[in-house]
């Protein structure tokens, strides 16, 4: 069989997708060359959380070796150099998401804080009766905090169907929009299925409706080229670790004249203007949202992985992807009793499945023993789980460093899975 990066090889004349060098790209992850249970580790769990090139492996280290300090704080030298860098991150992110401000870039810990953000801040200006909607297919970070909010303020929550082969129902969600609808809160790229959502035409209707629109785009900007400004997106959120950067790192965009309007979410230092026991008066966006010390060293980190990222080129990483998803549905599809969850279109590297008779998590630890990483579970979606009448399914997700060798053993070893259950 081809591999992936035969078939992906870019064409003469076609700039559109550079050139692939994927073991050149597996040799700046050390943990990939590590084993486990004696076998070479097989990788396929980066939905869950991705691993980390030496660059930002090496940008952390060098902050904490040579200038470490607090940022916004000091008047001393170190102090000044990390704030300038910190602040740099803030470009480099707006950069990412082609937004048209640094100052539209709040950075968060991870996509949940980013959307209960939402869900205090703009979500507590809105009335008993008004609506939200999401859909089937969430994660429960983007189905809890409107739960929160419709305990708080009454809000009706309206929940979109999606197709028996994982698409967005887009005639269904037209007819849920309406005159009180204020906020429509979709992700961009399912965690479980990898469908990827029409998010332009989801954000055009909800805008005719009158309504904002939040996207998750957790499992999206990893994938793909995101562009706010194309979308019209008024929230978009994003966690680093799932971009190859480290944990409690992302960021939340949002519409420049929204977050003006918008109150701090949480109180503390930082996000002031000034303080006395009478009153308390707030600094502009976006460190109105960042209260407290933030994840500094965490930040220069995401700035390496986005330069990581970007020095390959989203469109190589895309494409590179988009084989690997092609030859593992094909795989996998040919394993007898084998069900794959989510068959869209349009689709991200991530395939979910279940094994006939199988639990998954027995198929997790099974498959664990050959060295195969694979998340099994609800994957914070039992909504979802619902849905498709199942309790739980494995699931692989790829991502850059991945090749059809590590398809290969996955298979191989589902099918030891399947001997020993007989
Ligand atoms: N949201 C992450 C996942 O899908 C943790 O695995």
């Amino acid at each position: 069989m081809a591999s992936v990066e035969t078939m992906r090889t870019p064409t003469a004349g076609d700039n559109s997708v550079q050139a692939f060098d994927v073991e050149r790209v597996r040799a700046d992850f050390p943990v990939l060359q590590q084993s486990v249970h004696g076998k070479p580790l097989t990788y396929l769990d980066s939905g869950a959380s991705a691993q980390k090139p030496k660059a930002v492996l090496e940008a952390m280290d060098e902050v904490y070796r040579t200038c470490y300090a607090n940022v916004h704080r000091g008047a001393y030298y170190f102090s000044q150099h990390l704030t300038d860098r910190y602040e740099s991150v803030r470009t480099k992110v707006a950069g990412l998401l082609n937004a048209a401000s640094d100052q539209e870039i709040v950075f968060t810990r991870n996509v949940t804080e980013a959307i209960n953000l939402v869900a205090h801040s703009f979500g507590n200006s809105l009335s008993a009766g008004d609506e939200v909607i999401i859909s089937e297919m969430e994660h429960h970070a983007n189905i809890v905090p409107w739960q929160l909010l419709r305990d708080r303020v009454g809000i009706n929550l309206k929940v979109v169907p999606i197709a028996d082969d994982g698409s967005f129902r887009l005639d269904a969600y037209e007819s849920m929009l309406g005159p009180r609808t204020r906020l429509v809160a979709i992700t961009h790229t399912s965690n479980v299925l990898g469908t990827v959502t029409p998010m332009k035409e989801i954000i055009r209707l909800a805008h005719k409706a009158g309504a904002l629109v939040l996207v998750d785009g957790a499992q999206a900007v990893v994938h793909s080229k995101v562009d706010v400004r194309d979308l019209d997106a008024d929230f978009y959120a994003f966690t680093g670790h799932k971009l190859y950067g480290p944990t409690a790192i992302g960021a939340l965009y949002a519409k420049a004249e929204l977050l003006k309007e918008m109150p701090p979410f949480l109180g503390g230092g930082d996000m002031i203007r000034s303080v006395s026991f009478a009153e308390t008066t707030y600094a502009d966006p976006p460190h109105r949202f960042e209260a407290g010390t933030p994840p500094i060293v965490e930040a220069i980190g995401l700035g390496a992985a986005i330069d990581y990222v970007n020095g390959i080129g989203m469109e190589a990483i895309s494409a590179h992807e988009a084989g690997l998803l092609a030859y593992a549905t094909e795989r996998l599809s040919a394993v007898e009793g084998l069900t794959i969850y989510g068959r869209a279109k349009e689709k991200a590297a991530i395939v979910s499945f279940t094994l006939d008779g199988i639990h998954p998590h027995d198929i997790g630890t099974i498959v664990d023993r050959e060295g195969v990483a694979i998340r099994v579970g609800h994957h914070c979606a039992q909504p979802l789980m619902e849905r498709f009448c199942v309790p739980a399914t494995a699931r692989a997700s790829m991502g850059l460093y991945n090749t059809t060798d590590d398809i290969d053993v996955l298979v191989r070893a589902l099918e030891k899975v399947k001997e020993l259950f007989g």
